[in-house]
């Protein structure tokens, strides 16, 4: 089988889809490999993220990483999950086939941008942190507002 278990559950069931309305920071990032889509929001309080929610328009294995990322930075500080890799993601859901591995990259810079835009509404440096790639044809942010 080429997904491991722990891909398919969280693929299956994923954890922390949605939004949060009042979010303290939100990235939004895309593919340019297969053109798919995340968006995470974060919220967080005294440098500690309280709660992560996600949403894309992307693959299984693209679910299953933002969600076990999602679950593995809540609680942990804005360091912590700075520190959290694509690699460390895939570590934790076993594995990925190698031609999914840009999936997971996905959720790790979405995840980035999301601390990015937090340090800049907060105008706060967060050592270590670079700014989001441009996208200049990541104009579907729209597409996640219709509903
Ligand atoms: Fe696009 Fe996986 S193929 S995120």
């Amino acid at each position: 089988m080429e997904y491991s278990e722990k891909v398919m559950d969280h693929f299956m069931h994923p954890r922390n889809v949605g939004e949060i309305e009042d979010a303290s920071g939100v990235g939004t990032v895309g593919n340019a490999k297969c053109g798919d889509i995340m968006k995470v929001y974060l919220k967080i309080e005294d440098g500690i993220i309280q709660d992560a929610k996600f949403k894309t328009f992307g693959c299984g294995a693209a679910v299953a990483t933002s969600s076990m990322a999602t679950e593995l930075i809540k609680g942990r500080t804005i360091e912590e999950a700075l520190k959290l890799t694509n690699k460390a993601v895939m570590e934790a859901l076993d594995g990925l086939p190698k031609v999914k591995v840009h999936c997971s990259v996905l959720a790790e810079e979405a995840l980035r941008a999301a601390l990015w835009d937090y340090a800049k509404t907060n105008n706060i440096k967060i050592e270590g942190l670079e700014p989001p790639k441009e996208d200049d044809d990541l104009d579907h942010h729209d597409l996640f507002d219709e509903e």
